[in-house]
Protein backbone atom coordinates (compact mmCIF):
# COMPACT_ATOMS: atom_id res chain seq x y z
CA UNK A 1 0.00 0.00 0.00
CA UNK A 2 1.07 3.68 -0.43
CA UNK A 3 2.93 5.35 2.57
CA UNK A 4 0.39 8.10 3.17
CA UNK A 5 -2.47 7.71 0.98
CA UNK A 6 -4.54 5.07 1.99
CA UNK A 7 -7.32 6.78 -0.26
CA UNK A 8 -6.17 6.44 -3.21
CA UNK A 9 -8.08 3.57 -5.08
CA UNK A 10 -7.11 1.73 -8.00
CA UNK A 11 -9.57 0.26 -10.88
CA UNK A 12 -9.02 -0.67 -14.31
CA UNK A 13 -10.35 2.68 -16.82
CA UNK A 14 -13.54 1.51 -18.77
CA UNK A 15 -13.20 1.76 -22.66
CA UNK A 16 -15.28 4.10 -23.18
CA UNK A 17 -13.98 6.78 -20.32
CA UNK A 18 -11.42 9.29 -21.49
CA UNK A 19 -7.97 8.75 -20.83
CA UNK A 20 -5.59 11.03 -18.61
CA UNK A 21 -3.68 12.23 -21.75
CA UNK A 22 -1.71 14.52 -19.38
CA UNK A 23 -0.79 12.19 -17.28
CA UNK A 24 0.20 9.67 -20.08
CA UNK A 25 2.22 12.54 -21.62
CA UNK A 26 4.04 12.81 -18.39
CA UNK A 27 5.81 9.01 -19.06
CA UNK A 28 5.80 9.58 -23.22
CA UNK A 29 5.30 12.73 -24.69
CA UNK A 30 4.12 11.30 -28.30
CA UNK A 31 0.57 11.45 -28.31
CA UNK A 32 1.43 9.78 -31.06
CA UNK A 33 3.19 6.79 -29.55
CA UNK A 34 0.83 6.81 -26.67
CA UNK A 35 -2.62 6.22 -29.07
CA UNK A 36 -0.47 3.53 -31.02
CA UNK A 37 0.20 1.47 -27.94
CA UNK A 38 -3.42 2.21 -25.79
CA UNK A 39 -5.98 1.13 -28.20
CA UNK A 40 -4.92 -2.58 -27.57
CA UNK A 41 -3.34 -2.22 -23.56
CA UNK A 42 -5.69 -1.85 -20.64
CA UNK A 43 -5.29 1.11 -18.51
CA UNK A 44 -5.66 1.47 -14.64
CA UNK A 45 -5.60 4.08 -12.84
CA UNK A 46 -5.65 5.12 -9.07
CA UNK A 47 -8.25 7.92 -7.81
CA UNK A 48 -7.97 10.75 -5.08
CA UNK A 49 -11.17 11.04 -4.21
CA UNK A 50 -12.22 11.27 -8.16
CA UNK A 51 -9.13 12.60 -9.44
CA UNK A 52 -6.83 10.61 -11.29
CA UNK A 53 -3.77 10.71 -10.03
CA UNK A 54 -1.58 7.99 -11.03
CA UNK A 55 -2.30 5.95 -14.49
CA UNK A 56 -0.15 2.97 -15.71
CA UNK A 57 -1.00 1.25 -19.20
CA UNK A 58 -0.36 -2.62 -19.60
CA UNK A 59 -0.35 -4.00 -23.15
CA UNK A 60 -0.20 -8.27 -23.98
CA UNK A 61 2.81 -8.86 -25.94
CA UNK A 62 2.09 -12.38 -26.46
CA UNK A 63 0.47 -15.07 -24.64
CA UNK A 64 3.29 -15.05 -21.90
CA UNK A 65 4.09 -12.01 -21.53
CA UNK A 66 2.91 -8.59 -20.89
CA UNK A 67 4.36 -4.99 -20.94
CA UNK A 68 3.97 -1.49 -18.67
CA UNK A 69 4.13 0.68 -21.54
CA UNK A 70 3.64 3.59 -19.38
CA UNK A 71 3.42 4.69 -15.60
CA UNK A 72 2.99 8.18 -14.76
CA UNK A 73 1.74 9.69 -11.24
CA UNK A 74 1.03 13.52 -10.76
CA UNK A 75 3.87 15.37 -9.52
CA UNK A 76 2.02 16.74 -6.67
CA UNK A 77 1.56 12.49 -5.56
CA UNK A 78 5.14 11.28 -6.27
CA UNK A 79 7.30 10.18 -4.39
CA UNK A 80 5.11 8.74 -2.05
CA UNK A 81 4.49 5.13 -3.38
CA UNK A 82 1.81 5.57 -5.74
CA UNK A 83 3.63 4.33 -8.23
CA UNK A 84 4.91 1.41 -6.41
CA UNK A 85 1.31 1.05 -5.59
CA UNK A 86 0.65 0.58 -9.27
CA UNK A 87 3.21 -1.60 -10.59
CA UNK A 88 2.45 -4.32 -7.97
CA UNK A 89 -0.87 -3.96 -8.87
CA UNK A 90 -0.10 -4.82 -12.45
CA UNK A 91 2.68 -7.71 -11.65
CA UNK A 92 -0.96 -9.22 -9.52
CA UNK A 93 -2.57 -8.77 -12.68
CA UNK A 94 -0.18 -10.21 -14.68
CA UNK A 95 0.17 -13.10 -12.95
CA UNK A 96 -3.54 -13.34 -12.29
CA UNK A 97 -3.84 -13.88 -16.33
CA UNK A 98 -0.64 -16.71 -16.10
CA UNK A 99 1.48 -14.73 -17.80
CA UNK A 100 5.57 -15.50 -17.39
CA UNK A 101 7.35 -12.52 -17.82
CA UNK A 102 7.00 -8.86 -17.63
CA UNK A 103 8.97 -6.07 -19.58
CA UNK A 104 9.51 -2.16 -19.26
CA UNK A 105 11.36 -0.23 -21.14
CA UNK A 106 12.81 3.50 -20.06
CA UNK A 107 15.62 6.08 -20.97
CA UNK A 108 19.00 6.03 -20.32
CA UNK A 109 17.92 9.65 -18.73
CA UNK A 110 15.21 7.92 -16.55
CA UNK A 111 18.00 7.24 -13.48
CA UNK A 112 15.33 7.98 -11.24
CA UNK A 113 13.05 5.57 -12.75
CA UNK A 114 15.33 2.86 -13.20
CA UNK A 115 16.12 3.09 -9.70
CA UNK A 116 12.31 2.10 -8.87
CA UNK A 117 11.95 -1.15 -11.37
CA UNK A 118 15.00 -2.34 -10.39
CA UNK A 119 14.37 -2.28 -6.45
CA UNK A 120 11.10 -4.54 -8.15
CA UNK A 121 13.41 -7.10 -9.58
CA UNK A 122 13.55 -5.76 -13.14
CA UNK A 123 16.72 -6.77 -15.03
CA UNK A 124 18.16 -4.54 -18.30
CA UNK A 125 18.14 -7.34 -20.81
CA UNK A 126 18.59 -4.70 -24.22
CA UNK A 127 19.35 -1.76 -25.18
CA UNK A 128 17.84 0.00 -28.29
CA UNK A 129 20.29 2.17 -29.31
CA UNK A 130 19.24 5.73 -30.19
CA UNK A 131 16.18 4.71 -29.97
CA UNK A 132 14.45 8.35 -28.60
CA UNK A 133 16.75 10.28 -31.01
CA UNK A 134 14.95 7.76 -33.71
CA UNK A 135 11.63 7.84 -32.89
CA UNK A 136 10.87 11.39 -31.37
CA UNK A 137 11.30 14.56 -33.04
CA UNK A 138 11.97 16.48 -30.01
CA UNK A 139 15.33 15.99 -28.04
CA UNK A 140 14.27 14.86 -24.03
CA UNK A 141 16.29 15.80 -21.19
CA UNK A 142 15.99 14.29 -17.68
CA UNK A 143 18.56 15.03 -14.72
CA UNK A 144 20.40 17.21 -17.59
CA UNK A 145 20.83 13.68 -19.76
CA UNK A 146 20.01 13.53 -23.15
CA UNK A 147 17.49 10.63 -23.40
CA UNK A 148 19.39 8.47 -26.59
CA UNK A 149 18.78 4.90 -25.42
CA UNK A 150 15.74 2.56 -24.72
CA UNK A 151 16.56 0.14 -21.97
CA UNK A 152 14.71 -2.87 -21.92
CA UNK A 153 14.20 -4.33 -18.45
CA UNK A 154 12.45 -7.50 -17.78
CA UNK A 155 10.85 -9.37 -14.69
CA UNK A 156 10.01 -13.08 -14.39
CA UNK A 157 6.35 -13.20 -12.88
N1 LIG B 1 14.65 9.91 -8.45
C1 LIG B 1 15.17 8.92 -7.67
N2 LIG B 1 14.46 7.85 -7.29
C2 LIG B 1 13.19 7.78 -7.68
C3 LIG B 1 12.57 8.78 -8.46
C4 LIG B 1 13.36 9.87 -8.83
N3 LIG B 1 12.86 10.85 -9.58
N4 LIG B 1 11.30 8.42 -8.69
C5 LIG B 1 11.12 7.25 -8.08
N5 LIG B 1 12.26 6.86 -7.47
C6 LIG B 1 12.48 5.64 -6.75
C7 LIG B 1 12.81 5.87 -5.33
O1 LIG B 1 13.95 5.08 -5.11
C8 LIG B 1 11.61 5.35 -4.56
O2 LIG B 1 12.03 4.51 -3.57
P1 LIG B 1 11.98 4.96 -2.01
O3 LIG B 1 10.51 5.17 -1.72
O4 LIG B 1 12.58 3.78 -1.35
O5 LIG B 1 12.78 6.22 -1.95
C9 LIG B 1 10.89 4.46 -5.52
O6 LIG B 1 11.28 4.91 -6.80
C10 LIG B 1 9.40 4.43 -5.30
O7 LIG B 1 8.82 5.61 -5.69
P2 LIG B 1 7.23 5.83 -5.70
O8 LIG B 1 6.89 6.91 -4.73
O9 LIG B 1 6.52 4.55 -5.58
O10 LIG B 1 7.09 6.35 -7.18
P3 LIG B 1 6.13 7.53 -7.73
O11 LIG B 1 4.80 7.46 -7.12
O12 LIG B 1 6.87 8.81 -7.69
O13 LIG B 1 6.04 7.06 -9.23
C11 LIG B 1 6.96 7.44 -11.40
C12 LIG B 1 7.18 6.82 -10.02
C13 LIG B 1 5.74 6.79 -12.05
C14 LIG B 1 8.20 7.14 -12.24
C15 LIG B 1 6.74 8.98 -11.23
O14 LIG B 1 7.86 9.54 -10.63
C16 LIG B 1 6.41 9.69 -12.51
O15 LIG B 1 5.26 9.81 -12.89
N6 LIG B 1 7.43 10.23 -13.21
C17 LIG B 1 7.20 10.98 -14.45
C18 LIG B 1 6.74 10.07 -15.57
C19 LIG B 1 7.74 8.96 -15.88
O16 LIG B 1 8.94 9.17 -15.99
N7 LIG B 1 7.23 7.73 -16.05
C20 LIG B 1 8.01 6.56 -16.39
C21 LIG B 1 8.42 6.57 -17.83
S1 LIG B 1 8.90 4.96 -18.44
C22 LIG B 1 7.40 4.21 -18.81
O17 LIG B 1 6.37 4.80 -18.70
C23 LIG B 1 7.41 2.79 -19.28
Amino acid sequence: MTKNHHYIRFKRLGKNEPLPYGLLLLADPSKEMIDSYVKDSDVFVTLHNEDIVGVVVLLSLTTDEVEIKNIAVKPDFQGEGIGSYLIENVINIAKHKMKKNIFIGTSNSSVGQLSLYQKFGFEIVEIKKDYFIENYTDAIYEYGIQAKHLLVLKMDL
